[in-house]
C-alpha cells in the first residue's frame, strides 16, 4: 500500500489528482434528494463509455468500403467469436443512449434545470444532442443495408432545398453524384473518429459547467444558499460514497434491461434494428417503406407533414420545420419566465403544457416510424402530423406567456425528502 500512496503523491505533487477528486467527487455536494430522474446522467456516460468500447472493437474487423461493408458486418455477426455481442451491444447502446438521453432531457424540463445559473450546462447538453444525431445518423449507414442507404439518401438530398447552393452542397457532402463508397468511407471517419472527440469535449464540458454552478434537485432549491458553518450545504452529501454507491443500483437495474434486450429482442420488433437493413444497399431498389430508426421520428413527422411551397419547395420548409424544432431547444432557459424552478411548485398550465408536450414527441414519433399513407382514427397521419407540429412549437412560443401567467405555490426553504 505505502509505495501506492508515495506514487500518489509524486502524481499529485506534478497534477493535482487529489483536488481534482475532491472537487468533483469526494467534496462535491450533491442535493440529498436526488430521485429516479437522476439516473439518467450517469447512465448516458455509461452508455457512451460502452459505444466508445464496443465500437473500437468492432472498428478493427469492420470493412469501411461499399463492396466490404455488409459482408463484413456478416461476418462480425457469424465468424468473430462474439462478434455478435460486440455488434448488439453496440446497435441496442444506441437505441438506449437516446433513450436515456430523452428521459435525462424531459427530467430537466420537470425540474426547471435549464434555468439560471444552469443555462450553460442545457447548452452543452443541446450541443451534445446535436452531436449524438450526426454520430446516430452516420453510424446507421456504416452497416451498408438497405436502409443504411436510402435512409442517408433521403437525409443528405435534403440540403438539396437550400436555395442556389443546394445542389453544390449535397454533391461536396456525398463526394459524390449518388450516395457511394466515398460517401461511406468519410462518414465512418466521422463516425470513429471526428465527431467522438467532440462529443467527449462536449460531455467534459457539460460536467464542468454542472460542477462549477451545483446540480439542480426535484424541488428545484439551490442548496447553496443554506450552508454550515464549515460552508457545506446542509441539504447536500457527498457525491462519493453517497451516490457513486447510489447510482449503482440504477446501473444494475439498467444492465438487466440492457441485456434483456440484447439477448432476447435485439431488433426489438425492428426500432432498434430495420429489417430492410438485413439486405445490402442497392442503388436501383428503393425500399417501399423509408423510414429513421425511431429517435429520429418525431423530427422526420414533421419534415413529411410539411406541404406547403412559399417561394420555396415544401422540401426546404420541411428542412426549415425540422431544424427550427431541435433549435428552439437552445433558448429554453430564455422562454421559461417562471419564478420557480421545479414543476412541483408550478401551477396547472406548467403541468398540463409538460404533459401535452411528452404526448406530442411521442404522437410524433409514432407518426414518422409508420408509412406515409397511415390513417389514425379515419384521419390521414399527415393531418396529426400537421396539427401536432403546431402543438409542438406552442409548447415553446407560448412558454414566455404560460410561465408568467401560472400560479406557482410556494417553495420550501429546504429540500423535502
Ligand atoms: C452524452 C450525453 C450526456 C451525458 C453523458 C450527460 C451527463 C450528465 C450527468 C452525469 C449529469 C449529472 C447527473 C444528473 O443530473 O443526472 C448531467 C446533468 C445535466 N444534464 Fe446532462 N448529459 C448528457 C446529455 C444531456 C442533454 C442532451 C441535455 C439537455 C439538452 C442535458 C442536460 C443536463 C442538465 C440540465 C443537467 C443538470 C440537471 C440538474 O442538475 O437537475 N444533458 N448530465
Amino acid at each position: 500500500m505505502k509505495p501506492l500512496i508515495a506514487l500518489r503523491d509524486w502524481v499529485d505533487a506534478r497534477l493535482p489528482i487529489m483536488r481534482a477528486w475532491d472537487t468533483h467527487m469526494g467534496k462535491y455536494y450533491a442535493p440529498k434528494n436526488f430521485n429516479f430522474w437522476y439516473f439518467f446522467g450517469v447512465l448516458s456516460l455509461l452508455v457512451l463509455v460502452n459505444q466508445l468500447l464496443t465500437g473500437v472493437w468492432l472498428t478493427m474487423m469492420y470493412n469501411p468500403s461499399a463492396e466490404g461493408a455488409f459482408a463484413s458486418v456478416e461476418y462480425i455477426m457469424r465468424d468473430v467469436e462474439y462478434g455478435w455481442l460486440l455488434r448488439l451491444m453496440h446497435s441496442t447502446g444506441a437505441s438506449a443512449f437516446f433513450a436515456v438521453v430523452y428521459l435525462h432531457m424531459f427530467r430537466g424540463l420537470m425540474y426547471g434545470s435549464y434555468k439560471k445559473p444552469r443555462e450553460l450546462v442545457w447548452i452543452f447538453g443541446m450541443l451534445i444532442y446535436l452531436a449524438l444525431m450526426a454520430e446516430g445518423f452516420m453510424g446507421y449507414v456504416l452497416p451498408w443495408g438497405q436502409m443504411s442507404y436510402w435512409g442517408a439518401q433521403v437525409i443528405v438530398s435534403l440540403f438539396g432545398a437550400i436555395p442556389v447552393i443546394g445542389d453544390s452542397l449535397v454533391e461536396w457532402v456525398r463526394g459524390d453524384y449518388l450516395i457511394s463508397g466515398i460517401t461511406l468511407n468519410r462518414f465512418f471517419a466521422l463516425h470513429v473518429v471526428a465527431i467522438p472527440i467532440i462529443l467527449l469535449a462536449l460531455v467534459v464540458l457539460h460536467l464542468l459547467a454542472l460542477h462549477e454552478v451545483g446540480s439542480n434537485n426535484p424541488d428545484g432549491i439551490e442548496i447553496k444558499k443554506n450552508k454550515d458553518a464549515n460552508g457545506i450545504p446542509l441539504d447536500g452529501v457527498p457525491f462519493h460514497p453517497y451516490y457513486t454507491v447510489h447510482d449503482l443500483v440504477g446501473i444494475g437495474v439498467f444492465l438487466l434491461v440492457f441485456c434483456f434486450i440484447i439477448f432476447f429482442v435485439p431488433e426489438m420488433g425492428g426500432y432498434f434494428l430495420e429489417y430492410a437493413n438485413f439486405e445490402e444497399a442497392n442503388a436501383l431498389k428503393t425500399p417501399a417503406h423509408i423510414a429513421p430508426v425511431w429517435y429520429y421520428t418525431p423530427y422526420y413527422a414533421m419534415l413529411r407533414a410539411t406541404t406547403f411551397s412559399l417561394v420555396f419547395p415544401a422540401k426546404f420548409w420541411g428542412f426549415v420545420i425540422m431544424a427550427a424544432a431541435i433549435a428552439i431547444f437552445f433558448v429554453l432557459p430564455w422562454l421559461d419566465r417562471s419564478p420557480v424552478k421545479s414543476w412541483r411548485y408550478k401551477g396547472w398550465m406548467t403541468k398540463v403544457a409538460i404533459y401535452t408536450f411528452a404526448f406530442t414527441f411521442i404522437f410524433l414519433g409514432y407518426l414518422g416510424a409508420k408509412p406515409a399513407d397511415l390513417v389514425v382514427l379515419g384521419i390521414e397521419g399527415k393531418k396529426w402530423a400537421q396539427w401536432f407540429t403546431f402543438v409542438y412549437f406552442a409548447f415553446f412560443i407560448l412558454m414566455p406567456f404560460y410561465s408568467k401567467w401560472d400560479k406557482t405555490k410556494p417553495v420550501p426553504e429546504r429540500v423535502t425528502s
